[in-house]
């Protein structure tokens, strides 16, 4: 039985390349791992004074999804070297009510993706130290930058480049096997 992965992708536009990705990642670890993408766009940003009893809906569904999954890998774009606030917010809506984080042991995976050179590195770093405060173990190695996406796709999202498709399956693989390591059995 292939586990069960949320992926949060860090753009809220229709022809996205994060998003493109995540449909593409999706049949090369099928066997494996179960991908299906957890909407943010609609979690109203984050306020305590409106957490606890009464909490948005929203949150509350978004909070019970993660539980339920066996992993999370996020795939972010870059704005202004750092995660969209979008993600930002998604990520600090699961961390909340104090002691509750919907985060706490989750493993983890990150991809950033650029249609620049550096393929969203500093997006990729500030998101892992936020996994590393909220207790995700995140895989290490390989590293995803995604570059040069805007050349990735054919016009139907699909990958167009072995050598790209490759190393996401391996990066995948490499995911599966670090969830056997630190999810709690079945
Ligand atoms: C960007 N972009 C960008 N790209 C990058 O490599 N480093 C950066 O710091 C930024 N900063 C940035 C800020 C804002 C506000 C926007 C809207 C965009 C460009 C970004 O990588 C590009 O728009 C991607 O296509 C966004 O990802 P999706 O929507 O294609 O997944």
């Amino acid at each position: 039985m292939p586990r069960n992965i949320a992926v949060l992708v860090g753009s809220l536009r229709k022809r996205s390349y994060c998003r493109m990705l995540a449909h593409a990642l999706e049949p090369l670890a099928a066997e494996k791992l179960h991908l299906s993408i957890v909407e943010i766009g609609g979690l109203p940003l984050y306020n305590q004074d409106i957490d606890g009893d009464g909490a948005p809906a929203t949150w509350t569904m978004f909070r019970d999804k993660i539980r339920q999954v066996e992993g999370v890998l996020f795939i972010t774009p870059e704005f202004n070297r750092s995660v969209p606030a979008v993600l930002k917010n998604a990520i600090d809506v699961g961390s909340r009510p104090y002691g509750l984080s919907v985060w706490d042991k989750k493993p983890a995976a990150v991809i950033s993706v650029s249609p620049g050179a550096l393929g969203g590195f500093g997006a990729n770093h500030h998101l892992r130290q936020s996994l590393v405060f909220l207790n995700m173990p995140t895989v290490q190695q390989p590293e995803a930058y995604v570059g040069g996406a805007a050349e990735l796709f054919d016009e139907s999202g699909r990958l167009t480049k072995d050598v790209t498709t490759k190393f996401l399956r391996s990066m995948l693989d490499e995911f599966s096997r670090w969830i056997e390591r630190h999810a709690p059995g079945r």
